[in-house]
Parts: structure tokens; C-alpha cells; sequence
């Protein structure tokens, strides 16, 4: 239905959006470019002769801006004014084409007119938020939709405009709602980053094994290169992981974690490229991969020698042109990710018994950051062991360590590497009395295979009673603390599955537990 402006050219004020249907009398459409856009007073003033500058703001040089409305003259008209702004505009006249862009673009914030020719905002603003949670969305709704805008509330619109409307009002609406994406995504982004600058997290090391890794990050991190981490397991693959992206430009977007080892083949490739509904038994809705949630971020493939060969390939397609599939869909997705990979194994093995493909491995090994083991790097011992005392400690006080314990710690050989030694300490926290950690409070086979410092070994052969109580309570305690999750808890006990199993039957710990 044709409207009337509140205010057109001849009042040389502004611009004015109509509702519905004609949006701009006809005249009006085809001199948009003369009518006076700036929501700056001065800009305005100056404007109303058809000559004004308009300045690109530096607020919206990341703004991703989405218009789905089936008027043309409105979509051009914002595209022009929000693009010359330094807005990135997308627009779409109808809902069909708005989901397809939606596909392969993200949005921050989208205009979404209530009535569109095959849907309504409504219907739309679900699917989209479906497809991109994170985008706020601005109703355009004219007179007598009233109703329909509050229903659009309720559903997670963010706000909603009647027809006709200010452009520097929509303005300042679009600005509103781009400040609450990124509040959002910052909120997100906290509890990793506390992670990251929390000392627990600090990479640790002066020896020159260490400094080499600590240079190479430096140097690859701020780069958009593919980076694998190799080095046996507990070495600090996944915390160099980390340090990378956390160093890089997409700190601020998500560092999302696969581990090929924890999935069969079917699983992960729909954990990692998302899936259709339908696409398989189960799969009873459409589910982004993981490669979507991290988008503009991070994606660390932790295991990748597990990875089984048909997800290689696919990979690889990712790694070449950005390219992948859901899970279901024969849909083109482009994914803006920084991989990095990880891996205990001798990948060079795997390629030769065809484990692994060539071509993957070529294009994952151009910057390769290898982590020595820590029995090549005795001098950090010390600085961990102070490390993990004053980080991860148990109990009110910080727990101190005699010399000679000190001593057998930097003598042990670490086949477990830096996660044996955090648990090692953890252990002797437990064991150890007046906040004090002895040779008496260290395992058993590390002080035998320390020989100088094995004086007091004895002692804990002694009482095996003891002892048996403290494993028993300190795995019962780490399972409460990993919820009953036994593969995370065997993990932080440093021993396998099937240990941890054996353990809790010995102990007849609950299942649950
Ligand atoms: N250089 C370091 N400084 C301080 N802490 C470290 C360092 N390297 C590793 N750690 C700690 O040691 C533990 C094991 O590290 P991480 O999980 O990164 O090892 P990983 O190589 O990924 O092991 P896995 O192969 O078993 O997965 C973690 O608790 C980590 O925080
Ligand atoms: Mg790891």
C-alpha cells in the first residue's frame, strides 16, 4: 500500500523510511543519492541543498550488516548509505535468498522486514538465528503490525522499527545492537580468556629447547599459517595450541578443540562440518560443526594421526580453499578458520604404512613446532615444580618441597612429561604433612629410579595402609572433580581407562563417582 513520507526532500530534513510496499514515492527513488542521509545535525543542515560528504565511521569497519527486504529502493538505498558508512552490507529481497547468504556469509546485525514475499520476518529471524545464534536482528514493521513485532521479541529479536523511520534512527538502532553481539561474544570469549591469562596457563621454561618454541610462536602466531605441534604425550601440545591463538589477531573469536582420538569416523565428521536433519539416524536437527563455531577463530585438531583417511581428504579440501559439507547437504560452505593440528605419532611413519595421506601431511607440515621431552630440558624442573605448586595448589597454604625432593623430581626420566609431573605434585600435596613435601610424599618407582635421592623410600613401603587410602581418596577426588567422567579423569591421573576401571573396582568407588 503506497504511504506518504513523514518528511521528503522538500522539507530538507531527511530521509524517511515508509512502510510496506513503496517505500519512497516514485520521484524520490530515483534521486536517493540527493537526499540528505547523515544522522549528524550539521551533515544534515549542510545537506539540503543534495551535496554532503558522509564520513565512514571507524565503529562500523567490522559490522557486518544484513538487509532482507523485498524493497528494492530500501535495500539500495541502505546498502549505499551503510556501505559509505564502512558497514559491510549484504542485502537479500526474499527470505529463500536471505538463508542461502546466510550460508556462506556471517552476519552481525540483520534488518529483517516482516512481510517478505515467501515468509514472514518472523519465520525468518528463527531460521537464521538457527544458522547464526549470535546475530542480532532489527524487525521492520509497518503500522497495525504491532502485535507481530512484540511476538518477534519474544523470539530474540532485538528490537523493532515502525515504518516510516528515521535512517539515523535505524542508525542508531544498528549501532545498539552490533555493541550487544559484541558484549555478547566478549562474554563468551571470558572464561577463555581468563584461561589464557591465568598463570595456570603460562607457557614455563628458560632451557633453550624452551626458548625455541617460545620463538617460533612468536613468530608463526600473528600469521594465518597452519601450524603442527608435535611432541610425545604431556609435553604441552594443546597449551602451545593455545599460546598460538592466543597471540594471533582471532584471540578475540573462539579457540574450538577436536580430538580425532575421542570420535569414530561418522561422529566426527559430523562434529566437525555440522549436519543436516534427517541426514542419519538421530540427527533429528540441522547442527552446525564445530568448524562453524569457530569461525574467525580457531580451530585445533588435537590427535590428528587418528584422523581416518575419508575425513583426511576432507580436510585437506579445507585447508586448500576454505571449502566443506555438512554432513547430509551437497552445499558449498566456505569456512574462515586458522587450523592447527597436533600429534604424538611419528606422522612420517604413518604416510609410509598409508595411514596417512601424503599430499595432508605436506600441507600440514610447512611450520612444524616440536616440544622437546622434559627429561631434555631438566633445568625447567625446578621453575614447573614452583610453578604448579603455587598454581595448582591444594589446601590454604602453599605447600613448600625439600631439596632432596626437589632433587629426585630433576633426576626422574618424566615418561609422562609435564602432565606426570603436575600430577606427581598434586599427589604429594595430598600425602604431604605441615604443607611441607618430603621424598616420603613422591611415588614410589620415581624415587628408585632417582638413586641419589632414594634414602627415604622406605617409609612409604612401610605403610601401605596409608597409602592405599590416599590412592583410593585422591581418585575418588578426581573423579568427583571431573563430574564422573573417567576418560578426563584418567587422563588427569595419568594412567589409562582401563587402570582407572580396575581402580574404582578395587576401591569400590561408585560408579558415578
Ligand atoms: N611449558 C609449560 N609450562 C607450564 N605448564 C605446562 C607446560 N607444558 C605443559 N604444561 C601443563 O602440562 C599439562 C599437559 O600439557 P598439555 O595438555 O598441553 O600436553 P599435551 O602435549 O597436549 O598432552 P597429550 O598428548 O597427552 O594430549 C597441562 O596441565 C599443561 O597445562
Ligand atoms: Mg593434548
Amino acid at each position: 500500500m503506497p504511504l506518504t513520507p513523514l518528511a521528503t526532500r522538500a522539507t530538507g530534513v531527511h530521509r524517511v523510511i515508509m512502510a510496506s510496499g513503496n517505500l519512497f514515492p516514485k520521484e524520490s527513488a530515483l534521486n536517493v543519492a540527493e537526499y540528505p542521509l547523515s544522522s549528524d545535525n550539521r551533515s544534515r543542515s549542510a545537506s539540503a541543498g543534495g551535496s554532503y560528504q558522509e564520513m565512514a565511521n571507524p565503529k562500523n569497519s567490522a559490522l557486518n550488516l544484513f538487509i532482507v527486504d523485498d524493497d528494492d529502493v530500501l535495500r539500495e538505498t541502505l546498502t549505499k548509505r551503510f556501505s559509505r558508512q564502512g558497514m559491510n552490507v549484504t542485502s537479500a529481497a526474499s527470505a529463500a535468498e536471505a538463508l542461502e547468504k546466510a550460508e556462506s556469509s556471517r552476519f552481525d546485525v540483520a534488518l529483517l522486514d516482516l512481510h517478505l514475499p515467501d515468509s514472514t520476518g518472523i519465520e525468518l529471524l528463527g531460521k537464521l538465528k538457527e544458522k547464526q545464534p549470535d546475530l542480532e536482528a532489527l524487525m521492520l514493521t509497518g503500522h497495525g503490525s504491532m502485535e507481530t513485532a512484540i511476538q518477534a521479541l519474544k523470539l530474540g529479536a532485538y528490537d523493532y522499527l515502525t515504518k516510516p523511520f528515521h535512517i539515523p534512527e535505524l542508525e542508531i538502532h544498528i549501532q545498539k545492537a552490533y555493541e550487544k553481539v559484541k558484549l555478547a561474544r566478549r562474554e563468551r570469549q571470558w572464561v577463555e580468556q581468563i584461561r589464557f591469562e591465568s598463570p595456570r596457563y603460562r607457557l614455563i621454561g628458560q632451557s633453550g629447547a624452551m626458548q625455541k618454541v617460545v620463538g617460533l610462536i612468536e613468530k608463526v602466531a600473528p600469521t594465518e599459517a597452519t601450524v603442527l605441534i608435535r611432541g610425545a604425550s604431556g609435553t604441552g601440545k594443546e597449551l602451545v595450541a593455545r599460546a598460538l591463538h592466543g597471540n594471533s589477531p582471532r584471540h578475540e573469536r573462539p579457540l574450538v578443540t577436536i580430538n580425532c582420538a575421542a570420535l569414530q569416523e561418522t561422529l566426527l565428521e559430523s562434529e566437525l562440518f555440522g549436519h543436516e536433519k534427517g541426514s542419519f539416524t538421530g540427527a533429528h536437527q540441522t547442527k552446525a560443526g564445530l568448524i562453524e563455531v569457530a569461525e574467525g577463530g580457531t580451530l585445533f585438531i588435537d590427535e590428528i594421526a587418528e584422523m581416518p583417511g575419508g575425513m583426511q581428504a576432507k580436510l585437506l579440501r579445507v585447508l586448500e580453499n576454505g571449502h566443506y559439507r555438512r554432513v547430509g547437504s551437497t552445499q558449498e560452505r566456505h569456512a574462515d578458520v586458522r587450523i592447527i593440528a597436533a600429534t604424538n605419532k611419528n606422522l612420517e611413519e604413518e604416510q609410509k604404512a598409508n595411514r596417512f595421506r601424503e599430499d595432508l601431511f605436506y600441507r600440514l607440515n610447512v611450520v612444524t613446532i616440536r616440544l622437546p621431552l622434559l627429561k631434555e630440558r631438566r633445568e625447567d624442573i625446578s621453575e614447573l615444580v614452583q610453578h604448579f605448586l603455587s598454581t595448582r595448589q591444594i589446601g590454604p597454604k602453599p605447600f613448600t618441597i625439600q631439596p632432596d625432593a626437589m632433587d629426585a623430581l630433576c633426576r626422574y626420566d618424566w615418561p609422562g612429561n609435564i602432565r606426570e609431573l603436575a600430577n606427581v605434585l598434586e599427589r604429594a600435596q595430598i600425602l604431604a604433612e605441615n604443607s611441607t613435601i618430603t621424598l616420603d610424599d613422591l611415588p614410589e618407582n620415581l624415587v628408585e629410579s632417582a638413586p641419589l635421592a632414594g634414602a627415604g623410600s622406605s617409609h612409604i613401603a612401610a605403610d601401605s595402609r596409608l597409602l592405599r587410602d590416599v590412592e583410593r581418596r585422591h581418585v575418588h577426588e578426581i573423579l568427583r572433580q571431573e563430574k564422573g567422567n573417567k576418560v578426563h579423569a584418567a587422563k588427569i591421573l595419568g594412567i589409562s581407562r582401563r587402570a582407572l576401571y580396575r581402580l574404582i573396582h578395587k576401591y569400590g568407588l561408585k560408579a558415578e563417582e
